[in-house]
Parts: structure tokens; sequence; C-alpha cells
């Protein structure tokens, strides 16, 4: 039994999504194979992506971006040192991929209001040395994508949409993760579906799709476009071990993607629920005598939010560690906003990654920032009336 009653995520997974993984286990083809083929299709036909691959998580979409943008067989391609804007709001490996990929971040403050990239933040620190922008769509929010676009277009930079936390949030009626030239989603188990662990990375471009595919599995000319023709040029190889690209191996399994897709048929039920439990709570909360002690991230204009959580801002008077201490200790889970301003992060330090201006939001998110969970089947009445009271006796 959890020590919550209000706990993060209530299991995730249902009888039926459980039911296709153990399909998959009794067929005795449990690779990646067919239901990740099936699951890529139908992700890709419901988000309008061009190009769909599962990989085995969401940081692996990233790695797998920024890989390929860096790639000897694009084009136009990164070269080290080129530098890539990030909102210091982010999660370690939205982060770790552009300095593995030998480029430079540059950090970028968000909005308090959105939890989202600051867009006039993001403008001054553009330099001749910028190339790319790397955005993290929040807990379900998103920036103004159309002001977006027009500084990425002005400025002719790439886009790479980390949309780990935001699967199915629309910005003008139009999802999420269409926006860029890359877009990569988590289905980890507190996301808005989960495989257990598992990702997805979405690009635009036929090029780039066949670098990915490369570079998701060891770099094999196994399954890509011009296979035929590259085991030509190399006769003298065994045409079934061609190593044309470089490559890792972060493919999911079919387990996964069974559970993956189950979960996916199933999102704007997901959804919908989850609005209405949000409604639930926060009309609870406008109620009690918190409501002056505590700020609720809204949807951000133009937006369509598919949450998990319900992001709250403490304000200035409340300390944060001790509320925080004091809910959890009454049965109520929590979790940082991301993991709050990542320079504050010792990893930063070693890797010297710091950056010369203040980020005053990230920060403020930071110190007085956390978010509960919201579940996907309808709540009692009960539990957000004792959500609340925990609550007013912590403030
Ligand atoms: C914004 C963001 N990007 C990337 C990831 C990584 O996803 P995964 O846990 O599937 O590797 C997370 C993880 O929760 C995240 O919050």
């Amino acid at each position: 039994m959890s020590k919550f009653f209000y706990p993060l995520i209530d299991n995730p997974y249902r009888k039926k999504d459980i039911n296709e993984a153990v399909k998959v286990l009794k067929s005795f083809k449990i690779t990646s194979g067919i239901k990740t083929i099936n699951f890529q299709n139908t992700f890709k036909k419901k988000i309008k992506v061009n190009n769909a691959l599962m990989v085995n998580s969401g940081s692996s979409a990233n790695l797998l971006a920024l890989q390929c943008l860096i790639n000897p067989y694009r084009k136009k391609r990164l070269k080290r040192g080129d530098e890539i804007l990030i909102p210091s709001l982010c999660w370690s490996t939205s982060l770790w991929p552009i300095i593995q990929s030998g480029l430079k971040p540059k950090f970028v403050d968000v909005e308090k209001n959105t939890l989202n990239i600051d867009l006039n933040d993001l403008k001054s620190k553009i330099s001749k040395k910028t190339k790319g922008i790397l955005i993290v769509h929040v807990l379900g929010n998103s920036t103004n994508m159309n002001e977006l676009i027009k500084i990425k277009k002005r400025h002719n930079l790439y886009l790479i949409e980390d949309t780990c936390e935001s699967l199915g949030t629309k910005f003008n009626n139009k999802y999420l993760g269409t926006y860029g030239e890359f877009s990569s989603f988590s289905f980890y188990s507190s996301h808005q579906i989960s495989s257990g662990e598992g990702g997805m990375i979405c690009c635009k471009s036929q090029e780039d799709f066949e670098i990915l595919k490369a570079l998701r599995a060891h770099g094999w000319s196994r399954g890509l476009k011009n296979e035929h023709k590259i085991s030509k040029q190399n006769k003298h190889l065994d045409k079934r071990f061609i190593f044309y690209n470089s490559g890792f191996n972060v493919r999911a399994t079919d387990i996964a993607a069974s559970i993956g897709l189950s979960q996916f048929r199933d999102l704007n039920k997901f959804i919908k629920t989850r609005n209405i439990n949000r409604k639930k709570i926060i009309n609870e909360l406008n109620k009690s005598k918190v409501r002056d002690k505590i700020a609720i991230i809204e949807e951000n204009k133009g937006v369509k939010a598919s949450w998990f959580g319900i992001p709250i801002l403490l304000s200035k008077k409340i300390n944060k560690k001790l509320f925080i201490k004091k809910i959890e200790k009454d049965g109520v889970e929590t979790r940082p906003i991301i993991s709050g301003n990542f320079l504050n992060q010792p990893s930063i330090k070693k890797y010297n990654l710091r950056s010369n201006t203040k980020m005053k939001n990230a920060d403020y998110i930071n110190n007085y920032g956390f978010f509960i969970g919201l579940p996907t089947k309808p709540i009692s009445s009960l539990i957000i009336k004792k959500l609340v009271k925990v609550f007013e006796k912590s403030v």
C-alpha cells in the first residue's frame, strides 16, 4: 500500500494494457518488431507528424535528435561549438545530449505564469553562433508557438521540441511536436501515457528519418530506404551486416510498444478525465483559505493542455521545504517542477556550464514551485476535500 492517499500517479496500467504485453510474451517475439511498427504508425497518424520512431526513452529521443543534427550524412549539419538555446527549467537529458554532441548550450529564463521559455529573453540571447533552440513544453503547457516559429524563421534556427511532458497538448489546434524539425516524447510511468519505459523521436524530413533509423540501431543499414544500394556498393561485405553510420542501440521492445499502443488509444479519454479532475480540485482550492497563498498554473493563450499534474507556485511567505514536508507526511505526494533551475545542479559546475545572466523566474519556480499528480480515473469528492484540508493545514 502506498503511504500516500494522493499519490503522484496511481498504477498507470490497466488489465487490458498488461494483457497486450502478455500476448507479445506468448508470441515469443519480444524484441522491436511489428508492435513497435504499429505503435509508430498509429502515433504518426494521430499526432500528424511526418515520421515517428519508437525508442527506449524520451532521453534517447533527445539524444538521437541532437546526434542527427551533427551527423555527416546530413547535407547541412551543425559543427562543434555551435550554440543551442535551452530553457534553464529543463530536464537533465534535455540538456546533456547538446553537450554530448559537441554543441554549446546557452540558457534562457522561463515565464513564471506558463513555466515555459521566455521569448523576450530568448530573443536577447540569439547571437551569430546560435544555430538552434531546444524548447521544453513543461508539464502539458506551452509557449506561444506562433511567436516562437517567427523567431526561428527570422534567425534561421533549428527547433527541437522536447515534448516529453506534453503528449496530446495542442497549440492553435495543432499538436505540440509538429512544429520543429525534431520532437521527442516520453512514455515514462508518470507521464500522459506509459509504456513502462519508452519514447518516440519524430522528425519532419526524410533525410533525417533515414539517419535516425540508423542511429537507433547500431548504425546498421538494415531497414534504410537505400539498403539495397548500400549493399551493392559494399559487395565485399555480408549484406546483412553493413554498418553504414555511427550508432547506438536505443530500440524499444515490442512488450513496451504493446503497452504504449494500448494506452495511446485512450489518450483522449485520459485527457478528458484528467481535465475534469483538475477542474474539481481547483474549484475546491479556490474556495479554501489557501486561495491567496498559491498560484495554480493555467493554460497559456492558444493552448489546449494535456495535463498529468497540477503545477502550483507558493507565495513568497510560505516556506516550501516545510510545506512539502508537511503535505507529504499527510499523504500527498509531490515533485519539483522538472528539476527546478537546472543551473543549480552540481553537474553544471563540474562541466563548467554556468550562465552569466540571472534566471530570476526559473529560480522562483525552483524555490516556490511543485506539482501534484492528476489521476486518469475519476476522483472522489471525499479525496478532493481531504487534499484541500491537508493544504490548509500546512500553509
Ligand atoms: C522534459 C523532459 N525531457 C526528457 C525526459 C526524459 O524522458 P525519459 O524519462 O523517458 O527518459 C523527461 C523525463 O521525465 C522530461 O521531463
